[in-house]
């Protein structure tokens, strides 16, 4: 589908996880879509289907260093969402959070575009509220290991709302919840990728802690909806709106569940819990369900299926 109406759509992280999809989501809308990545975390295997199809255009840029585009829109999705990764080089994460931020609203400001933050649920630290609502300010230590990205999103989230305050720029924040589905890092730490890869490869299932923790995992098309809602929403609405699936499961429930699907004899084994690791973690999703009526469909069993097959096919190649 070409439309003559389309908007220029600028997606930083495009080449990631979550930032491929909504890239497929606005491809397929008939979009015109700038694909902006460095491929610090993102491959470009996850976008190279899209690429020939008109409207699709992938630029190799780091969002630390400014960049002037012709655009409407800009979903700013760049960023390394996995500890493992986001922990490898904290100051680079920080300043991706940071500097990236500082970039692509000065941008926005420049050429009058409508610009969307991919914050996280880590801004509500290790939180003594639960479910955490929007109004909930968090427990984040400020000097820990995942400093580097929970301050990062807050100042990010600080900068977007002082660029609306301040330059009276259209600005649209999201605070995302786990989220997962194909095109996750195979190594990216998160409980996951971990266990499937794990029970795939016929190995111990590794549980920090208990096991009792809990944790809401969101299927990724039911967040790429929400976010594509929040962009189209009424501009008075600018959030900030959590994302996520409040369905809420332990370790261990989940651990079970994949061992179901994927089959095989692996066990269950004990480590201890990692620095700052949340003990429990659930949206409260009333906002999004008012203000953009959507609200997660996706059955954690389905989604893990569907999550199953891709590694499936990616620990083959
Ligand atoms: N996946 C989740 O569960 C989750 C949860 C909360 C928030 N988020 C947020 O959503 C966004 C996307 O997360 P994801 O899961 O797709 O992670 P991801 O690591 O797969 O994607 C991030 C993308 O950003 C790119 N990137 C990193 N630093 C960059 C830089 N300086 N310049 C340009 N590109 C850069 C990476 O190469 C990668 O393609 C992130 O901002 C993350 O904080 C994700």
């Amino acid at each position: 589908m070409i439309r003559l109406d389309a908007n220029r759509v600028l997606v930083t992280g495009g080449a990631g996880f979550l930032g491929s999809h909504l890239c497929d989501r606005l491809i397929a809308e008939g979009e015109d879509v700038l694909c902006l990545d460095n491929f610090y975390t993102g491959i470009k295997r996850n976008v190279e289907h899209l690429m020939g199809r008109p409207g699709f255009e992938l630029i190799r840029h780091g969002v630390t260093f400014p960049l002037y585009l012709e655009v409407d829109r800009i979903y700013n999705l760049a960023c390394p969402a996995s500890p493992v990764h986001y922990q490898f080089d904290p100051v680079q994460t920080t300043k991706t959070s940071v500097h990236g931020a500082i970039n692509m609203l000065g941008l926005a400001k420049r050429v009058k575009a409508l610009i969307l933050q991919a914050s996280t649920s880590e801004v509500y630290g290790d939180p003594e509220v639960h479910p955490q609502p929007e109004s909930y300010w968090g427990r984040v230590n400020p000097i820990g290991i995942r400093s580097c990205y929970d301050e990062g999103k807050r100042c990010a989230e600080t900068l977007f709302f002082d660029y609306h305050r301040q330059h009276q720029l259209e600005i649209k924040v999201i605070r995302i919840f786990n989220t997962y589905g194909p095109r996750m890092h195979p190594n990216d730490g998160r409980v996951v990728s971990n266990f499937i890869v794990q029970a795939l490869k016929g190995k111990d299932i590794t549980i920090y802690g208990s096991g009792q923790q809990t944790r809401s995992f969101c299927y990724v098309d039911d967040l790429i909806d929400g976010m594509v809602r929040m962009m189209n929403s009424d501009p008075a609405f600018i959030g900030p709106v959590n994302i996520g699936n409040p369905g809420e499961f332990t370790m261990l429930e989940l651990a079970e569940l994949i061992l179901k699907i994927v089959g095989g004899k692996s066990k269950l084994v004990f480590e201890p819990l990692p620095q700052d690791d949340p003990k429990q973690r659930q949206p409260d999703i009333a906002l999004a369900q008012s203000a953009l009526s959507w609200e997660p469909k996706v059955k954690l069993e389905d989604g893990l299926k569907e999550t199953v097959s891709y590694f499936k096919t990616i620990l083959a190649i």
